[in-house]
């Protein structure tokens, strides 16, 4: 869509804004009593989740959920329960439960860190530098990236993710922690090569990097969740427009600043008529493929973390531009209340296969924990001075 169509539609204002956040942490609630200290699954199933283990990459957005809503309401029960979820993070952190993977900044971030920031408490900065040091151990010296999954001397594993970019904040996070550079250093190595490989000239992104473990020369893009290698996954870019404004936050290189306006320009230039991305930019207006809502939160905050930075007409741009994905998602995704789900966030895309991909078809038309948790946080940015968890 043309920039000048996309400004005709209308931004969300602050009564919906408000109305929305009240009935957001009532869904939080609702799903508190339902839950307790328990963790949820990935995505939903018929838009209700069931419980699940502390041994995924999504635990850590319910947690952030939870300090979001604590922060807002100041209820002592979304502490309280976020609060015993870091016992729990401390119990994954110290018997390596499923962390063989760069996803540790998703789970750390909006739990342990969020749990410091906010509380101060000893135990949760300890946790977070558990996992920054697990996450430093997935940086590969010749490639100059950290590997996205599984082990470190499987070949068939030596690649880098666009999604990595918002693990990088927990290696910023213990630098400034602890004093030692090493985190920040090879963070700033990671999204050097990252960002160098995975934006093509048109600006989109690809989703994953091959290198050549031999060498550490870059091989190849490839997807995993989008459609194919060469299309721009709806969440990857998002990834992309959130992952290249935490690293501006982080590193003031003017380089990112640009390369933002282009990645999310491509973002917004691409998307149908409704606003709600299809899961993957290959599809276009009439497809009868499924929308990934939660494409469009990550966006939006993105935009908005950005945008504390930009130059006022810029700014003023990228706010707007959130406003608008942000009424869209209000409008035609927000759960109306708990006889709807006990989520946040209505019609997202955990997985499609095509023929192209290698994943399968799971989490489809359902809510999901990062599209409930960066609706809450794109709702929370727009209603206050947000000290961000990343
Ligand atoms: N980071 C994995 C995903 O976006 O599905």
């Amino acid at each position: 869509m043309k920039r000048e169509e996309f400004l005709k539609y209308p931004e969300l204002g602050e009564k919906q804004l408000y109305e929305a956040l009240e009935r957001a942490w009532g869904q939080t609630r609702f799903a508190l009593e339902r839950f307790g200290t328990d963790f949820k699954h990935i995505f939903s199933t018929n838009q209700f989740y069931t419980k699940a283990e502390n041994n995924q990459w999504t635990n850590g957005f319910w947690t952030g959920e939870l300090w979001l809503a604590y922060e807002c309401t100041g209820d002592p029960c979304f502490r309280d329960a976020a609060m015993a979820h870091t016992v729990s993070f401390r119990e994954r952190a110290e018997r390596r439960i499923e962390t063989d993977t760069h996803d540790l900044g998703f789970l750390y971030s909006p739990s342990c860190v969020a749990a410091y920031k906010l509380t101060g408490d000893k135990n949760a900065r300890e946790t977070a530098l558990l996992a920054a040091d697990m996450l430093l151990e997935r940086f590969h010296e010749k490639g100059q990236f950290l590997q996205a999954w599984g082990s470190l001397d499987d070949p068939g594993n030596y690649r880098l993710i666009i999604d990595c970019l918002l693990n990088l904040p927990l290696l910023y996070w213990a630098s400034a922690e602890t004093g030692d550079d090493k985190y920040r250093e090879k963070a700033q190595a990671h999204v050097r090569t990252a960002l160098e490989v995975l934006i093509r000239p048109d600006y989109s992104a690809y989703h994953t990097f091959y290198f050549d473990p031999e060498t550490g020369a870059p091989l190849r893009g490839v997807t995993h969740q989008g459609y194919s290698a060469d299309s721009a996954w709806a969440r990857g870019q998002a990834w992309g427009i959130y992952g290249i404004a935490l690293s501006y936050r982080y590193t003031r290189d003017p380089a990112y600043e640009a390369l933002f306006e282009y990645v999310a320009d491509y973002f917004i230039e691409h998307l149908p008529e409704n606003l709600i991305p299809y899961w993957d930019f290959v599809f276009t207006d009439g497809s009868s493929e499924p929308r990934d809502s939660s494409a469009s939160a990550v966006a939006a905050c993105g935009m908005l973390e950005m945008a504390r930075f930009l130059p006022k007409e810029k700014a003023d741009f990228y706010v707007g531009a959130a406003k608008r994905l942000m009424k869209a998602l209000c409008d035609q995704c927000a759960v109306r209340g708990p006889e709807e789900s006990d989520g946040q966030l209505l019609h997202g895309v955990y997985g499609r296969k095509t023929p192209y991909n290698d994943c399968i078809d799971h989490g489809i038309d359902e809510c999901n924990l990062w599209g409930d948790y960066y609706y809450a946080e794109g709702l929370v940015r727009l209603s206050r001075e947000w000290n961000p968890y990343w």
